[in-house]
């Protein structure tokens, strides 16, 4: 959610630092600020509330310049948002101070480290949690004056979580990096080198990048990058160069980065299928070389997740028990991280993540890696994510990335799908390994799967239809969205897009539980969404769906083309393709996100970038 931006090079790189800022945009954040080293050997800072844009403008009014310094975007977690919680932090009075920081995460013990602090004389200017850092380490200077052999001390006294870039006034020539729960990536070029908290930010200046790890402390400059590790020994990191993707920060022809983003959805599942199907099976060890040894053994499986990614760990759980005939539980992180659980024998934790960043998500795979055998542990850890060096794929014993490129939209889109595949795949493996799937079922759904793309291109070609339907929603201020089996948590991923973007309160049930009491709120200004394939279940919807009409309600039904439903008074249907069953919750998504862009487009709303919230839950 905070992004970090630093390099230290032979020019001006002011413009370096706001642009890496503005690709980090999509993260969510409340002010940004920038710190900057000048040809006087004064450390000067622009702060400012709001967009990337009133930093700039600031910047345009009173430039600054310099080769050496540090950007941020901030999301409030200790301290309203304000200038004086903008990062960069300074020790120090300006002009004159000597230390400028910048800082992703949380630092548990700041409570006692300020009581401390300011005990030595120092003065806070800021509610932050980071400007114990930035005293912190001028405290240690006045004994330790080498500035990184200062860091190595000073971050042995932080608790918590920190991503940090740290520049001196009287280092000029270095720019300093810590991490510890929160990703920074060094960004290598010719005679100037780069930091920031995702590479999307750097890939304007270079495409080769170092990643850092956990508790590695970094040494940046013109022409070097030394790195300790956490033990404080000298490392190298590998340096990758990155070809893919590299226009992904550009919205394209699109009016929106999520409308690019459900658009490339039939490209993106391709992608997460490639290299993972035989002719009739799927490959097993897609999830690694230990897999088909691990999955035999499994009897249960435990799925945690948040948000978006839980709602597609909720369907997981109908297809691994429906199609594998494994019992299967799922939790919302933030819940299981708390509790003391009690884990059936032989069970595999999976964790399901898009930024594979997410705290809640993490702590829950920590604690489940923490239980000893005794206490009954996990047979194994897998997770489902689409970022490759993230903390939770590196924390896992087993994974299988999801290909769905850089999300920028706040609002998971092609995520959920290629996560929807990515459990698609799962599921058929240990099926197959554990001899509980029918071979010819196995086979009918490789099939299916490898058809997957087009059926979606299909359903994005009724984008002109749903948009029109969006209409229906423009004045209203409550929806309800009804499924039946796993098409109800497609149901309650619709009503989490509808009121992430549009702000309209929309909320989803099993159409089942119509007459259980939501049946109450049914009126002509409360409009009904259902997702219906031609399934089992389809005539007791038809049952809840006259319910509804019967009550005054208007109905917008997602439904098959051979379902035999048509439009009539207060009812409006949108034909689907035909599509297998099993598969049938990835298709009916795509209707689902779309009615939500286009809903908060007449809404006039921030559609990528949806207040209050922010692309990646780093902190809890
Ligand atoms: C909703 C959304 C969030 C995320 C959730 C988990 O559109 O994006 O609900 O799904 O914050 O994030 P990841 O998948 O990165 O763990």
């Amino acid at each position: 959610m905070c992004g970090i931006v630093g390099a230290v090079a032979e020019r001006n790189i002011t413009a370096v630092l706001v642009e890496g800022l503005k690709r980090l945009e999509y993260r969510g954040y409340d002010s940004a600020g920038v710190a900057l080293l000048n040809d006087q050997g004064q450390l000067e800072r622009r702060r400012r509330v709001g967009k990337v844009s009133e930093l700039q403008a600031a910047l345009n009014a009173e430039p600054l310049a310099g080769r050496l310094g540090i950007a941020h975007t901030r999301w409030a977690t200790h301290g309203a948002p304000s200038e004086r919680n903008a990062h960069p932090h300074f020790s120090g009075r300006e002009p004159g101070s000597e230390l400028a920081v910048v800082h992703n995460g949380i630092i548990e013990n700041h409570d006692a480290l300020r009581e401390q602090l300011k005990g030595l004389g120092y003065a806070f200017s800021s509610d932050t949690d980071t400007e114990v850092i930035v005293h912190l380490l001028d405290h240690k200077l006045k004994t330790q004056p080498d500035l990184t052999a200062a860091l190595k001390e000073a971050v042995k006294e932080l608790h918590g979580a920190y991503g940090l870039a740290v520049i001196s006034a009287k280092q000029p020539d270095r720019l300093l990096a810590a991490r510890s729960g929160s990703p920074l990536v060094i960004g290598l070029g010719l005679g100037e080198n780069f930091l920031a908290s995702d590479q999307l930010a750097l890939r304007q200046v270079t495409d080769r990048f170092m990643y850092l790890e956990e508790g590695d402390i970094a040494e940046i400059c013109r022409e070097s990058v030394q790195i300790w590790d956490v033990s404080g020994e000298p490392v190298q990191r590998e340096s990758v160069q990155y070809h893919e993707g590299a226009e992904a920060a550009d919205k394209g022809e699109f009016r929106h980065f999520m409308l690019k983003e459900i658009f490339e959805q039939p490209k993106v599942v391709q992608r997460t299928l490639e290299g993972r199907l035989g002719s009739d099976h799927v490959l097993v060890q897609a999830f690694g070389p230990q897999a088909a040894e691990l999955f035999a053994k499994v009897k249960n499986v435990q799925i945690v997740a948040c948000g978006t990614s839980y709602h597609a760990g909720m369907v997981a759980r109908y297809w691994l028990e429906g199609l594998a005939g494994i019992p299967c539980q799922i939790e919302v992180a933030s819940e299981f991280r708390y509790r003391k659980v009690v884990v059936q024998p032989d069970t595999l934790f999976v964790s399901i993540s898009q930024s594979g960043e997410t705290a809640d998500t993490l702590a829950a795979l920590r604690n489940a890696k923490a239980l000893s055998p005794e206490q009954g542990g996990y047979l194994a850890s897998l997770s489902i994510c689409n970022v490759g060096i993230s903390s939770l794929v590196r924390e896992s014993d087993l994974c299988l990335l999801t290909q769905a490129g850089p999300e920028i939209g706040v609002a998971s889109t092609k995520a959920f799908t290629t996560q929807l595949v990515g459990l698609m795949l799962l599921t058929l493996s240990l099926g197959q390994v554990r001899g509980t799937l029918d071979k010819r079922l196995e086979a009918e759904l490789v099939d299916e799967l490898r058809r997957l793309p087009t059926r979606l291109d299909e359903a994005l070609a009724m984008d002109t239809v749903v948009e029109k339907v969006s209409e229906l929603f423009a004045e209203k201020h409550h929806a309800l969205f009804l499924g039946r089996g796993e098409q109800y948590p497609v149901a309650m991923e619709g009503a989490l897009k509808l009121k992430e973007i549009s702000y309209i309160h929309a909320e989803a049930y099993p159409a089942g539980e119509l007459k259980h009491g939501p049946l109450a709120l049914v009126d002509s200004d409360m409009p009904v969404v259902t997702v219906a394939p031609n399934n089992e279940l389809l005539e007791k919807l038809k049952s809840n769906l006259q319910e509804v009409r019967a009550r005054g309600g208007e109905l917008i039904v997602f439904a098959d083309q051979q379902a035999g439903m048509s439009n009539g008074e207060g009812t409006h249907v949108v034909n689907m393709p035909h599509i297998h069953d099993a598969l049938a919750p990835i298709l009916y998504t795509i209707p689902l996100q779309l009615l939500s862009y286009y809903v908060a487009v007449l809404k006039g709303t921030d559609v990528d970038q949806p207040r209050n919230l922010a692309k990646s839950v780093t902190v809890e």
